[in-house]
Formats: structure tokens, C-alpha cells, sequence
């Protein structure tokens, strides 16, 4: 290294990355961000490492494995969501994308810069920085494919990867009642960054979207807070802003029969470079305060289907009671309304089918002169197959909900997130091979 680069390792050490992180970096992934040159490896200590850099290695969220994380994941507590779209249309510069995202991904979760060194002084800064520091905070990147990306809306295939298309990847279809903003819908590929430290998550998306930036532009972002879901047996039901628990009957990560029945694509389903892996919904829905804050207590439950302040179904006493749909008042009438939302939700009228919902709440600026909060629910949920879980599912909620009254849905979206990949692969090698 020159003097220079001496110097600025030297700072990056004294900012909380070790010297050797930083020459180990540099070796590994070799010099200069462009996208055509050969990528090297990233690390295979993820948690070795991240102790000696910013964090502990405590929060760190192990980024190889069979499946990507961020799914099975208990919920963090920040979103930031970013769908891109190509400019590229070559298939090598997709390729080089996404070992490159791979590669920042994995450094980028075990808590260190992705700082390609030697820095150059001269040249803007590897990495953007803010990042530098922080603990890892169990940051996970989960990244999907849009339908987009395997044919346009107008049928152009500008990858050659048409016939690689799951079937299950149509674009949503219309659902009554929704206002979808086009601007921030659809993509052609997704980065999902969750952690518990909403500068860590942010910081995965500039980083993401810095080093795509000769080949895939920014189509729309989301950021998130205060997860709305439990996703695992260890974390207590967060309530949404609504002020209802959610999540109570959510599938949970450790449920491995559920995630299989459910959330994971199976090797029998098409296409096999999905095992694994699991379609991504999301669709932000507005909650239309001024109706909600003015609905009595008892008018809100019955939209619900549950107490506010337990979360128990109504009719039973506690969070976890089983629902039952078929309890009646004296007078015959069902405790839980023909049209509350965890009625028409459940498995038992949705042919048994679940989803793995992993949402967060939003807030936006108010629209000048609307005089309204502009906030409510990013809802994302993980599935096997969209065609038999969250379509059908959407469709009898859009029909009915009592819900709809309180809600808007403004944009929508669905992805591929193929399965994980270990240190020598890249997420989405299947597409290639
Ligand atoms: C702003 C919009 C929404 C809000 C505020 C909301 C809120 C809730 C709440 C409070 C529960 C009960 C607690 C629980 O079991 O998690 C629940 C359950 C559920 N929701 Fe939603 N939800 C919304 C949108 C959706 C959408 C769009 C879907 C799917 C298309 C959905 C699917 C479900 C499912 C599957 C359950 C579990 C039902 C059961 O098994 O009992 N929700 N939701």
C-alpha cells in the first residue's frame, strides 16, 4: 500500500474496522467497483470476522445457507426496501450484478464496510460510510426477480431468460378497490434489507443501489418501522398502527413443517432453480386514520375479529385461544363477524393455505393541505405459491374485508427471492447454469 492508503486504512481501523479487515477485503474482493471485471470470493467467516470488525459477531444473521435470510428471520425492527430496474440489457452485466451483490451482501451483514481497498483518495469513498461503527444488527439481504425480469409488459425477453420464468411470477393481478401508484409498484429485481438499527438497513440499499448504478437504476423505496409481525416463537406480538397485535397467527421460522408446507419452494415444484427459495408480495397499504380513529372500540374488534388490548379472538380469553369461526351469541349471530378480516384470512376458508407475513409499518410526509397522516401497514409476505396463497387470498379480502373501510392499498409487487448460496456461488447462480 502507498502511504496514502496506509493512512486511510489506518482511519478506517481507528473508525471500528480492523487493519486486517480491511487488507482481508481488499485481497478478497479485489480492486475497483466496475461491473466487468472477475469478482472475487467474498468471506466465509461472516462471524469470525464481524467480531474483529464494527460489531459483535452476537448480531450477526448467518448469510449463507440453503435458504436466503430475511425470511425465516425473526423480524427485525427496519425495512429498507429498494426495487430496481435494469438498464443493462445484457445478461453478463445481470451476472456481475449479482455476484456483486452477493459479495457486499455477505460483508455488508457481518458487520463490516464493503470497502473494495486500497481506497484511493482521489476516488469517492468504497464505501459510503455510514455505516462504519455500528453493530451488525442482525442485518439480513434478501434479494428477489420482478417479473419484469424475465419479460417485459410489452413480451420483450431482454435477458434470454424467458423460458427460466416460474410460472407462479405473474404480475399481480387487479384487486378491487386498490389505487396502486405505478411509480412505486412492480421491478425488476428487489433488495430487501431488515435490522434492528434503521442506519445499518438504509445503509444496505445506498450500498446496493451505489454499486448497481452503471447497470439498474432505482424504481421506488420503502423504508419500514416497528415490524407488524412475529415471525418466531422467541418475540412477543408487536402491534400495528392500528393498535392491534399482529402476528398472532403468523407461521414462525421454527416451524420447519410450516415453512415447508408453506413458504419454501419444494425441489417437485417449477422451476428448480427456485427450491428453495420463496416468493416475496408486497403491497403498502394506507390505513385511513380519519375513519379508524373515529370507529368505536367494539367497532374496530369486529373488524378485526379480536380484542385490542389482548389480542385474544373475540369470545375467547387469551392471545393464543384457538379462533373459532363456528361460536355463536345467544341470539345466534357469529362472534366473529361474517366480514372481520381474521375470518375471511383464515386457513380454514382459504383451503388451508398460510403465508409467512413479514411486514412493517411506514409513515410518508402528509400531502400538503390533506391535513392527513399518510402512514400505515408495508406488507410483505413469503410463500410457496402465490397462484394458491396470497391471490386467492387477496381476492376474497378485497371482496368482503370489513378492513377495506380503514385501508387503501397504493402499491404492489411480487418477486422471485431464489434460494440461499454458499461462499463460492452468488444468489440467483441458478438462473445461469
Ligand atoms: C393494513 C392492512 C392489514 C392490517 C392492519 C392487518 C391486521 C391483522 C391483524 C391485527 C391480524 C390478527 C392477528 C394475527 O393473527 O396476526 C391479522 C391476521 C391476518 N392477516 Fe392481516 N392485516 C392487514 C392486511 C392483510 C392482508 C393484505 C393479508 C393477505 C392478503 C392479510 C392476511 C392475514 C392473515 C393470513 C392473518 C391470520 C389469520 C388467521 O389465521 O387467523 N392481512 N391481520
Amino acid at each position: 500500500l502507498t502511504g496514502e492508503q496506509e493512512h486511510t486504512t489506518d482511519r478506517l481501523a481507528r473508525s471500528g474496522l480492523t487493519r486486517r479487515g480491511v487488507l482481508a477485503g481488499a485481497a478478497m474482493l479485489g480492486v475497483g467497483a466496475g461491473l466487468d471485471h472477475v469478482i472475487a470470493k467474498a468471506p466465509q467467516t461472516t462471524t469470525v470476522e464481524a467480531a474483529q470488525g464494527s460489531g459483535s459477531a452476537e448480531g450477526v444473521v448467518a448469510f449463507y445457507g440453503a435458504h436466503q435470510a430475511g425470511i425465516a428471520t425473526p423480524a427485525q425492527d427496519y425495512l429498507s426496501f429498494a426495487a430496481f430496474d435494469l438498464s443493462s440489457e445484457t445478461v453478463e452485466d445481470l451476472r456481475s450484478l449479482l455476484q456483486e451483490w452477493t459479495a457486499a451482501a455477505a460483508v455488508l451483514t457481518a458487520g463490516r464496510p464493503y470497502q473494495q481497498a486500497p481506497q484511493e483518495p482521489s476516488q469517492p469513498p468504497g464505501d459510503t460510510g455510514e455505516a462504519i461503527g455500528l453493530e451488525p444488527a442482525r442485518l439480513t439481504i434478501t434479494i428477489g426477480f420482478g417479473p419484469s425480469l424475465f419479460a417485459t409488459p410489452s413480451g420483450r425477453d431482454r435477458f434470454g431468460l424467458a423460458h427460466l420464468k416460474p410460472p407462479m411470477l405473474a404480475p399481480l393481478p387487479a384487486f378491487p378497490g386498490e389505487s396502486l401508484d405505478p411509480h412505486s409498484s412492480g421491478g425488476d429485481l428487489c433488495v430487501q434489507a431488515c435490522a434492528n438499527d434503521p442506519q445499518v438497513a438504509f445503509h444496505a440499499t445506498h450500498q446496493l443501489a451505489r454499486v448497481a448504478s452503471s447497470v439498474a437504476s432505482l424504481r421506488w423505496t420503502q423504508l419500514g418501522f416497528g415490524r407488524t409481525s412475529s415471525t418466531s416463537q422467541a418475540q412477543v406480538t408487536p402491534r400495528n398502527l392500528m393498535g392491534f397485535k399482529d402476528g398472532t397467527d403468523n407461521i414462525h421460522g421454527e416451524d420447519t413443517t410450516a415453512m415447508n408446507d408453506h413458504v419454501w419452494v419444494a425441489p417437485h415444484d417449477s422451476p428448480s432453480w427456485m427450491t428453495g427459495g420463496a416468493y416475496l408480495i408486497a403491497r403498502r397499504i394506507k390505513i385511513l386514520f380519519d375513519v379508524w380513529d373515529t370507529t368505536s372500540l367494539e367497532g374496530q374488534q369486529r373488524t378485526i375479529g379480536r380484542y385490542k388490548l389482548t389480542g385474544a379472538p373475540l369470545g375467547a380469553n387469551n392471545e393464543y385461544d384457538p379462533v373459532k369461526l363456528t361460536a355463536t351469541t345467544p341470539n345466534g349471530e357469529p362472534l366473529i363477524p361474517a366480514n372481520a378480516h381474521i375470518r375471511l384470512a383464515n386457513p380454514q376458508n382459504n383451503n388451508g393455505q398460510r403465508i409467512l407475513r413479514r411486514g412493517y409499518s411506514y409513515s410518508e410526509p402528509t400531502e400538503p393541505g390533506s391535513g392527513q397522516i399518510d402512514a400505515g401497514l408495508f406488507f410483505i409476505a413469503f410463500q410457496r405459491n402465490p397462484q394458491q396463497q396470497f391471490i386467492p387470498l387477496q381476492h376474497r379480502l378485497a371482496a368482503n374485508d370489513a378492513l377495506n373501510h380503514h385501508t387503501l392499498h397504493t402499491s404492489s409487487a411480487i418477486f422471485a427471492c431464489p434460494p440461499g448460496t454458499t461462499p463460492n456461488g452468488f444468489i440467483g447462480e441458478g438462473l445461469f447454469t
